[in-house]
Parts: C-alpha cells; structure tokens; sequence
C-alpha cells in the first residue's frame, strides 16, 4: 500500500499536529481511490491517505533530519528575592512521588468504595420519616415507605448493604427484652419485606437487648444493677435467631457479653443458619460518642452507665483477648467501635487476625462533622471522605457509616 510517501522534513516550521502523531509526517498525500476490497453497495471512492514506512522514517533520522518537536521548556521563574542556596544533598525526595495528580493516584496505598459501607438505618412504625434532631440528616425511617426509598438510593450509588436500629414502644419494653425474639416484630417484619423488594440486598442486624430493654441496657439487670450475662446471652442468641428466621445475612452481636458469639454461633447452627454469619463487635468501649444515637432511639440507660460489659476507653492490650474469644468462637468479622478515636485498636486487630475488620464510625464522629460543617468550621465533605479514608489506612475493610449515602454519592460522582 506504501505506493507513495514523503520523508519528514526537519526545515518545516513546527505545527502541533506534527507531534502529536509522529507517524504522519506534515505532507501526507490523499488521493480517491475505488477500492477493489470495498463492499458491493460501497459506491463511493474512498479517501487514502498514504504514509512513509517506518524504514523511511528511520534513514531520516539517521540521515540527521530530524521530526519537529517541542522545545525544552523553559526553567519557570521565581519570586524576586528568593534565595540563591545550593541544592540540599539528600538522596530521598519523597516530593518526587507526590508531584501530579497522577502520581498521586497511581502510588495511593488505600481507596474507599462504595461496596465498603454498610448503611445504619434508623426504622420506627410510623409511616412518616422523624428527623433526628442530634444527627442532621439521619431519619427514623418509617419502615414500610422511607426505608424502602432510602435503600432504593443506596443502592444506586453501589452501597447494598444495610444494618437495622429499631425504635421500639414503650409499652412493648421490658426488662428481660421478649419483644427482641417476636417473630412478627419491627426488625422481623422489616427484614421481610426488604428481602422481598430487594433479594440481594446484604441485611446486618444489631443483636443486643437496648432497644427493647426498659433499663435501656444491652442485657437483663438484677435488682442490685448488675447486668447478668448467661441470661442475657440466652435472649441473645433467641434474638439472633429470629433475626436469621426473616432473613438477616448478618447478625452483629453489640451487647459486650461474654460467650455470646459462641453460643450465637451454635443456636444459628441448631436452627439451619449455618449460612448467617456473625459480626461480633469484639472492640466496643464505653464511648460518650454514642450521645445522638441513644437520643435517636430513645434508648438512654434508665440508671447507671455500660462500663460493666463495654470496654474502658483507657484499654489497648484488652482488645486482644476480646479478639482471641471472638476468633476462637467462630466470628467472621470483627468490629471496632467507635472508629477515628481508636484507629489504634482498628490497626490491632488487622495486625493479629486474618479476619475481615469493621469500623463503626459512630454517631457522635458523625454529627461532629455535621456539625462543623453547618458552622462552615471545616469543609464537610472534605472532612467526611477523609475520615472514612483514614479508616481504612488503619485497617477497617468495611465501616459502618451515617454519611454511607453521602460518601458514596460523592465516589460517583455525584453532588448532594
Ligand atoms: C446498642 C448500640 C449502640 C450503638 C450501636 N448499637 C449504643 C450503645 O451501645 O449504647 C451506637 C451507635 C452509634 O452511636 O452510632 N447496642
């Protein structure tokens, strides 16, 4: 086909075309030909453009004629008054690796995906969505319509998974917590009709008394104020059940009890859920971080605090044998909460266990952002991406998240 050709010439003056394919040199040749190849119905001549072979090419530039091409750049100026030093003698300038965008993105040691949230959501009997004054943005969702909604946009920005807070009556709280294990109950009932709008949609339940407790505790109290533990596991492990009867892909024991996930794991097995698995909140300390959310359930403790079953704020070392139980009781995930105060604790488990890792960035770390964006302090969104990335630095593989909406929208793309 090399019928004709011309040979680069290094005198023409310099035009862009001319570099940004270096194969077509500044004369090309076009002639209308009838191709003898064209299709039957190809009436039209076609237009050929005919090149130098690469062997040309070549002799040019070994001949000293080269292609035209850009010049140096020149060296950008500097600020009158800029010192005049030598160049310092170092070996290393990590700046190297960091100075484009493209740099940047191509040595990026973590990244945040949608498909790493799971979206908390806050669920009532009401037919109308209740703000949360103390986590703006946050609903109770009526569980039939709002919920439906709210999933339905999660999902379009890649988040298909979701844990379940129920706000329950008063009148149906007691202090042994029965209505956590009625089969017809609100987080029942709501696993139900979510699975049956969206089969595969990934379901985490909260397994722990609060909710459903008129001591607004995560277990059953004696009189004297003791939480009891095997009792309370017992509830648990009735509770996690029922959860897996509707449906739940994951219960997430948050009660801090000893032996549950153990006990969990066998009465699952009992039942047929061999397939359920369990996220244990192995790491959950005794957080004030925790504020909106009890507000948003209503579930403040009647008296006392957690500290008898969540872990002290102080303790590292601990997280290891909390760790070592939860791993030798068969949980498949282990969760740190809250998330950003305790990346150390996050870093800890990673580090000793293959386990995946979740982080629950909680809703006091939420609505501090909030709040320090509706004060235009810090720049929200900014701020949100970078605490869910630090999370994962740490180690977390998926991060239970309020912004799980807003995060993912913004990976897409998308403004709010
Ligand atoms: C209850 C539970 C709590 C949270 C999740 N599950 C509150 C508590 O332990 O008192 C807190 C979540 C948050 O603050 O976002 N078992």
């Amino acid at each position: 086909m090399m019928a004709s050709s011309t040979i680069p010439n290094a005198s023409l003056t310099f035009n862009c075309q001319t570099y940004v394919d270096l194969k077509s040199p500044p004369t090309n040749i076009s002639y209308l030909s009838s191709s003898p190849l064209s299709a039957p119905n190809h009436r039209l001549p076609r237009l050929f453009t005919v090149r130098a072979s690469d062997s040309e090419f070549e002799a040019a530039v070994v001949a000293g004629k080269f292609p035209e091409a850009p010049p140096v750049p020149p060296t950008p100026a500097v600020p009158v008054g800029t010192p005049v030093v030598p160049s310092l003698p170092i070996q290393r300038r990590p700046r190297r690796n960091r100075r484009s965008a493209t740099f940047r993105s191509a040595f990026q040691e973590t990244n945040l995906s949608p498909a790493n949230f799971v979206y908390p959501l806050f669920i009532h009997e009401g037919e109308e969505d209740t703000p949360i004054g103390a986590m703006p943005g946050c609903y109770r969702l009526g569980w039939r319509h709002g919920l439906l909604q709210e999933v339905a946009k999660a999902r379009d920005v890649g988040v298909n998974s979701v844990v379940l807070f129920p706000k329950i009556p008063d009148a149906l709280k007691s202090p042994t917590g029965d209505e956590a294990y009625n089969d017809n109950g609100l987080v029942p009932r709501t696993i139900r009709l979510l699975k049956d709008k969206y089969p595969d949609l990934v379901i985490y339940t909260d397994v722990a008394l609060d909710p459903y407790s008129s001591d607004g505790h995560d277990g059953i109290v004696r009189e004297d104020g003791v939480i009891m533990n095997d009792e309370t596991v017992h509830q648990l492990c009735k509770q996690a059940v029922a959860q897996a009867r509707a449906g739940a892909d994951v219960v997430s024991p948050s009660d801090m009890m000893d032996g549950r996930v153990g006990a969990m794991r066998a009465a699952l097995d009992a039942e047929g859920f061999q397939h359920v698995s369990i996220m244990s909140y192995t790491a959950k300390y005794a957080s004030s971080y925790y504020g909106p959310f009890r507000e948003a359930l209503n579930s403040n403790p009647r008296f006392g605090d957690k500290k008898t079953y969540q872990m002290n704020p102080a303790n590292y070392r601990e997280a290891l044998t909390e760790m070592r139980e939860d791993e030798s009781e068969g949980a498949d995930i282990l969760l740190v909460k809250p998330g950003l105060p305790y990346l150390d604790i996050i870093r800890l488990l990673r580090d000793n266990s293959p386990l995946p890792i979740a982080a629950y960035q909680v809703s006091g770390e939420y609505s501090m952002i909030k709040a320090g964006g509706a004060l235009k302090m810090i720049d929200e969104e900014k701020v949100m991406m970078e605490s869910l990335l630090c999370l994962r630095r740490a180690g977390a593989d998926i991060i239970l998240t309020y912004f799980a909406l807003q995060a993912a929208k913004c990976l897409c793309g998308e403004k709010r």
